[in-house]
């Protein structure tokens, strides 16, 4: 389920981002990638040894993790650091899979929140490839795409202005994307029963079927 997340940040949040970010030392991205995204990754990454960098990972984190939406549809169980990556020039980061580990932390689900406007750069655009075909994603500031970190994908080239982003990864305590899906599913049905009154008694029973999945699927 590749899911499009809107209004995590305000645009005031935005701008601070972006303001904050203009102090943080930003580097060659190769030097982050495997051996095969290095052949494909061209773009500028926050330097995580800057000294402003773990404050500012602190104060946005929390603004990603909490949001309502992305909590129910990823079930976030550790986070890694979030990144920011600055594309300009013509860079691109050609068709990749994300490493499998960051670290302790296992990439079951991959977000990126775009901080730039589209108005801003042409090209830049996230492709999803999936088996019946390319999906390109270029968001509004503040609205975010996470999707299962096993979908092969790339970053089109930025042939005017630059594109900004923050991007992370989630272990979720649900290692399966079909199986998130159907939890989700689940929470979204027993709400709208909820709004639409007189069906408590259907809305339990499925309240209690998402409750009793979670206990089958869980790996906290
Ligand atoms: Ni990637």
């Amino acid at each position: 389920m590749i899911l499009v997340i809107p209004d995590v940040l305000d645009a005031d949040t935005v701008k601070q981002l972006r303001a904050k970010l203009t102090t943080v030392k930003f580097v060659d991205g190769a030097q982050t990638a495997g051996a095969a995204a290095k052949q494909v990754k061209h773009n500028l990454q926050a330097d995580m040894n800057s000294p402003d960098y773990q404050q500012l990972n602190n104060w946005i984190l929390p603004k990603i993790g909490d949001n309502p939406l992305f909590e129910s549809a990823c079930l976030p169980l550790k986070f890694t650091r979030v990144r920011f990556s600055r594309y300009r020039d013509a860079m691109t980061y050609g068709p990749h899979i994300d490493a499998p580990m960051m670290g302790e932390i296992r990439s079951d689900i991959s977000f990126t929140l775009f901080l730039a406007d589209p108005s801003e750069y042409d090209g830049g655009e996230l492709v999803m490839h999936e088996p019946g075909g390319d999906r390109a994603f270029k968001l509004r500031p503040g609205h975010m795409i996470a999707y299962p970190a096993t979908t092969l994908h790339q970053v089109a080239p930025v042939t005017r202005g630059e594109r900004l982003v923050a991007f992370g990864w989630v272990q979720s305590l649900v290692r399966d994307a079909a199986n998130r899906e159907t939890l989700y599913d689940l929470y979204q049905a027993r709400l709208s029963l909820l709004e639409r009154g007189g069906c408590e008694r259907e809305a339990d029973l499925i309240g209690k079927s998402r409750s009793n999945l979670m206990r089958m699927w869980a790996e906290p």
